[in-house]
């Protein structure tokens, strides 16, 4: 998911080439305001953290574009991509280093496990939206 701050600074055009670029096949897409329950819900494993409120707010503050990705070893591959959650931490070239202004405002999520990378499609996408090839 490319995060509020990222779409609203005009760089979806440019992360989404760089995800094509580095081999990942778009298999499903789509831009979206997240209401404040659906943030709430997409991140609910966070729902006990101090941060949780902050993340919610940010991630309904604006447009989101969701996407479905396919790789072999796309979850490990994408987060190599995205960099670590904290910009400062990330590597140059990686697109949190390129786009994320801070921790909080990071530019992109990446799933962390191929069971969540299914809940979190689940989420945005019915199986009609999905397609390859
Ligand atoms: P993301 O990969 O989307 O998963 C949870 C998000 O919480 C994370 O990126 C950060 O943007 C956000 N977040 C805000 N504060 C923190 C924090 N202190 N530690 C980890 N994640 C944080």
């Amino acid at each position: 998911m490319i995060k509020p701050d990222a779409v609203a600074a005009g760089n979806s055009g440019a992360i989404l080439k760089q995800i094509e670029e580095a081999g990942f096949e778009i298999v499903a897409l789509k831009m979206a305001r997240l209401s404040d329950v659906y943030a709430s819900q997409f991140y609910e494993i966070h729902a006990d953290r101090p941060f949780y409120k902050m993340l919610v707010d940010f991630m309904s503050s604006g447009k989101i574009i969701a996407a479905v990705l396919k790789k072999t070893n796309a979850v490990v591959d994408f987060r190599t991509l995205i960099g670590s959650t904290n910009p400062e931490n990330a590597d140059a070239g990686t697109i949190r280093k390129l786009y994320a202004k801070s921790l909080e405002y990071n530019a992109i999520h990446g799933s962390d496990s191929d069971e969540n990378a299914l809940i979190e499609a689940g989420f945005f996408f019915s199986n009609f939206e999905r397609f390859s090839k």
